[in-house]
């Protein structure tokens, strides 16, 4: 008898440790985008990331306008910190983002020249910062976001001044760093066939052209009335392409339409702890070698960049809140994936 107590004791003990953190609970990596000021500030955001993380991507500091400020100057310092922190603690680190529209410095926008001066430009940034960071960054978000809604190519300064610019750019980054797995990372496919067939083409003209790409990042910006066959057919389609699949950004909205009179309780609370657990557990069922990881888009809900960014207050879209415990939905889903197991 006594030794069925100690027994039962010990499975409760070994399951209880089995299920305390979700970093443990998945095979692949789990990251969060970081901002440094709040890693160097804030003590309880810099324990979680140490402690409740296996991946870091940079939430700003990789972007063009941060990292390359002027024509000739590059600032890797606080991009060097979280690579730096990364490796202190044993992390994967990636790579956001080479090319995009947003956070484009003021110089480039006033850039002028011809279609050579502008790949030129193009060139020397992304193989400027790869290969600052190869051999510390595993993954890289070449190109982000360059299709609109209805599928067409978004007009950008690149598509203005660059033909073909998705293809050169995971070529130059390839050149810089052969070992480095190039992701197209994109948000909101879901319900939107358009836009998701627009970014299956592209990577089927890549592979065709035999032009490297690796990976498909989906953001993954979504909110409790998401769609789970919407986001179950971009995964299916997503994963059909072969390629490596990082869910790269995600947080789940619970107040979408920004009502200033919203109060997060349970219906919401709960809605979004299934929503997690429903998007995990999808992604657990792909095939392990093309799971990249998933990366939440921030740490807690006070640092999300819809509070910031956006201006929602009253938005609660990640797992740990404003005081960083563990919201309810953090140890459900734990819970729940420790018993796929
Ligand atoms: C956002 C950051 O979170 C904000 O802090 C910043 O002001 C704007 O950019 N898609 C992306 C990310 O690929 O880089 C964006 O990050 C969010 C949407």
């Amino acid at each position: 008898m006594k030794l069925l107590v100690l027994l039962l004791g010990l499975s409760t003990i070994v399951n209880a440790q089995k299920s305390a953190l979700l970093k443990d609970a998945v095979k692949f990596p789990l990251g969060a985008s970081v901002n440094p000021r709040l890693m160097t500030e804030n003590e309880a955001y810099r324990n979680i990331a140490k402690n409740e993380l296996t991946g870091m991507t940079a939430e700003n500091h990789m972007k063009m306008m941060l990292i390359h400020p002027a024509t000739d100057r590059f600032d890797f310092v606080k991009g060097d910190e979280i690579v730096a922190f990364a490796a202190a603690t044993g992390k994967r680190m990636h790579g956001h983002t080479l090319v995009w529209h947003n956070q484009v410095p003021q110089w480039m926008k006033d850039f002028q020249g011809d279609q050579k001066a502008w790949e030129e430009l193009l060139k020397n940034h992304i193989q400027t910062v790869v290969s600052h960071y190869k051999g510390k960054i595993v993954g890289w978000d070449v190109v982000n976001e360059s299709f609109l809604d209805d599928g067409s190519l978004r007009p950008t300064l690149w598509s203005e001044h660059i033909p073909d610019y998705i293809a050169k750019s995971f070529q130059w980054a390839h050149e810089a760093d052969p070992d480095a797995i190039l992701f197209y990372n994109d948000y909101g496919q879901d319900g939107k066939p358009k836009k998701m067939k627009a970014i299956l083409d592209l990577v089927a003209e890549l592979k065709r052209r035999g032009i490297p790409i690796h990976g498909l990042g989906l953001q993954m910006h979504i909110n409790v009335d998401s769609k789970r066959n919407e986001l179950q057919e971009v995964l299916d389609k997503s994963v059909a392409t072969g390629l490596k699949i990082h869910l790269s950004e995600l947080d789940i909205a619970v107040n979408p339409k920004n009502n200033p009179d919203f109060v997060y309780e349970e219906k919401a609370a709960k809605a979004q702890s299934e929503l997690f657990n429903y998007i995990f557990k999808s992604y657990a069922e792909i095939p392990a070698k093309q799971q990249y990881g998933i990366t939440f888009w921030n740490i807690s809900d006070k640092d999300s960049w819809l509070r910031g960014y956006f201006k929602r207050p009253k938005e609660y879209p990640l797992l740990f809140d404003e005081n960083y415990s563990k919201k309810p939905a953090y140890t459900e889903l734990t819970k729940s994936l420790n018993n796929l197991n």
